[in-house]
């Protein structure tokens, strides 16, 4: 059975320890346009979101020592944290994984940056990098 249309990459993420800094290189220095600033409370973070439509580059902050991507920062340093996809019915697409076995890290959607609606599926579930599926709002 094939899984609910997915639109393509909506975004890549990128853990930082010191977001001011990591947004002047990607702004200031490679010249990306800082479309965003926000703080996801549900996810302990704040991110800064680059371009507009699919294939943005995201920055990923935690704002506490709990938070998943504080705990990742830890054991392995900045750098790519997960990718995106953006899907057409995220709940279709969650129950499909599911039924064919995916390692889902969330059955049901939980809230994510500007609104939408977002899930993880494991990293051992798609070759070894942590997966978002995210529908727009
Ligand atoms: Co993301």
């Amino acid at each position: 059975m094939r899984t609910k249309a997915a639109k393509g990459l909506e975004h890549i993420a990128i853990a930082v320890k010191n977001l001011e800094a990591a947004i002047h290189t990607y702004r200031d220095v490679l010249g990306l346009e800082l479309a965003e600033l926000e703080e996801v409370p549900e996810q302990q973070v704040k991110v800064a979101i680059f371009g507009h439509g699919l294939g943005r580059v995201e920055l990923i902050c935690p704002t506490t020592s709990e938070s998943g991507v504080a705990r990742f920062l830890e054991k392995r340093g900045e750098g790519l944290h997960h990718i995106c996809i953006e899907v057409e019915d995220i709940e279709a697409t969650l129950a499909e994984l599911k039924a064919q076995g995916a390692p889902l890290l969330d059955e049901v959607p939980k809230p994510g940056a500007g609104g939408a609606k977002v899930a993880f599926i494991h990293p051992k579930g798609a070759c070894g990098v942590l997966v978002e599926l995210r529908q727009g709002p």
